[in-house]
């Protein structure tokens, strides 16, 4: 079986949010009590990827860089590299064709957050498909912006649009894709869009028109939020507070993931947790005990 290597596409200029992003990356803004990265790379690490590429611009890739390092500490390895200008999520597979090399690729938006009992089965299974792309649709209220895919009676996939004007379903593709080692030649095939981005809804109807998509829906019980709006930022992080808070469980701790996926040891979490404080280093602490 091939192995699956993660890409974390972590750009773009995010003037929505300005000017909150004026100097400070998105990807790198608090959500909660994590930096942002924390969820897409938690999402890849459930998923038993260990080799991870970062792209983002040169302005944010020292931060991340000085974040998350060469992903020793957490037991998995983690390279990066620049995307100059946002040229569109699909150009992450030609950044990246050198790191993929002969493997399978997965993509993660830096700020895509997803959560829900099972998740990790529903990764692994993706993982496990050798042909072929996997994406993840989600029912969302504003199909206006989202690359949305609609379906037949047998509900099967027939299209895919980019934020379509009028919407053939409610069902978004959300910020995280599976794809065989075909990728980056397929990314090289497509044209820019009319906002001149590599379009990866466009890469996604390429797999589509050979029948080699495969969509899985996820139902009531998960939460997807990208993060990429004053409202939604806030709603992440109240999200993320009010589940931890309930359940005294933390979300995408990576720590506590490479501990218990075995990439690092007790000793290893042990210094990691001397690295933080407060609430946080006291949980790793109870993991230990
Ligand atoms: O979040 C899911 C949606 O993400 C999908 O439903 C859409 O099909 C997909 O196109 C994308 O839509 P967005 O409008 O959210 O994409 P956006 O341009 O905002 O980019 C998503 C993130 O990726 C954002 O945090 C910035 C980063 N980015 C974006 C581009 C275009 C990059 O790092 N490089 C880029 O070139």
């Amino acid at each position: 079986m091939k192995k699956t290597k993660g890409i974390i596409l972590a750009g773009g200029k995010a003037t929505r949010l300005y000017p909150i992003t004026k100097v400070v990356s998105k990807q790198l803004l608090p959500v909660y009590n994590k930096p942002m990265i924390y969820y897409p790379l938690s999402i890849l690490m459930l998923a038993d990827i260990r080799d991870i590429l970062i792209i983002s611009n040169s302005e944010t890739l020292p931060l991340l860089k000085s974040l998350l390092g060469n992903g020793k500490k957490l037991g998995i390895k983690i390279e990066y590299a620049l995307q100059e200008h946002p040229n569109g999520l699909a150009e992450a597979f030609i950044i990246g064709e050198n790191f993929i090399g002969g493997d399978n690729a997965a993509l993660i938006l830096g700020d895509n957050i997803l959560y829900g009992q099972g998740l990790s089965d529903i990764l692994k299974r993706a993982v496990c498909r050798q042909n072929g792309a996997t994406v993840f649709g989600y029912y969302v209220r504003d199909p206006q912006r989202y690359g949305i895919v609609e379906f037949d009676q047998n509900n099967k996939a027939i299209s895919i649009v980019e934020k379509p004007q009028n919407p053939k379903s409610n069902w978004a593709v959300i910020g995280l894709y599976f794809y065989d080692n075909e990728v980056s030649k397929v990314a090289k095939t497509i044209k820019p869009s009319q906002r001149g981005e590599l379009e990866i809804t466009d890469l996604n109807a390429v797999y589509l028109k050979e029948g080699k998509l495969n969509v899985e829906l996820l139902g009531r019980g998960y939460t997807w939020l990208d993060a990429g709006t004053y409202e939604s930022l806030l709603d992440s992080s109240m999200f993320i507070k009010t589940i931890e808070e309930r359940q005294g469980i933390m979300i995408a701790c990576l720590e506590e993931i490479a501990f218990n996926r075995g990439c690092i040891s007790k000793e290893e979490l042990l210094s990691l947790s001397k690295e933080l404080s407060g609430t946080y280093r006291d949980y790793l602490l109870a993991l230990i005990k």
